[in-house]
């Protein structure tokens, strides 16, 4: 219990000494949660692209991409773009290239599992960067 409390007290001075020093970016409430929502589908195919790499099925990789842009396509609210920063933009057109790349069907297990590796690196560079405030109610 005395473990248990020092651990709390720790991890609660931690958070307040842990300034934020990435950019925010503001979002409505639908913007918001499409947006994490969508970080999640592509966290889940990425996991879907390795299932499949790793079973020998890299030909059907290509299959479930596009599942994943088809969704983005579907669900994007409209006028999204225009919210974001100008980085923030940069960053999300640099890896919609890389899910454009994954979305043209290839054998290559090399080449795949490459290319999810550069996008990856963008994911994590903007997740560096920026973070989203909360939304107004
Ligand atoms: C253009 C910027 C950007 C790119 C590119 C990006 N993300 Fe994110 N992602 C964010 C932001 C901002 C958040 C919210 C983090 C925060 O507010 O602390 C987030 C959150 C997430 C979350 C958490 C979702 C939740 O339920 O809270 C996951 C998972 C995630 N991203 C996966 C990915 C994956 C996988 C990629 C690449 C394929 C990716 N992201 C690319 C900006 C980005």
């Amino acid at each position: 219990m005395k473990r248990l409390l020092t651990c709390l007290l720790l991890s609660a001075s931690f958070t307040a000494v842990h300034a934020e020093e990435r950019s925010p970016v503001n979002l409505n409430q639908d913007q918001h949660g499409w947006v994490l929502e969508y970080m999640r589908h592509m966290l889940e195919t990425i996991a879907d692209m390795q299932g499949l790499v790793a079973a020998g099925k890299t030909s059907e990789v290509a299959a479930r991409v596009q599942v994943l842009n088809e969704y983005a396509g579907a669900t994007k609210p409209k006028g999204i773009g225009q919210q974001f920063p100008q980085g923030f933009r940069a960053m999300s057109q640099q890896m919609n290239r890389y899910w454009q790349q994954l979305e043209t069907p290839s054998d290559d297990a090399a080449q795949v599992l490459q290319t999810s590796q550069q996008m990856l690196n963008t994911c994590n560079a903007c997740h560096r960067v920026y973070y989203l405030t909360p939304p107004a109610e």
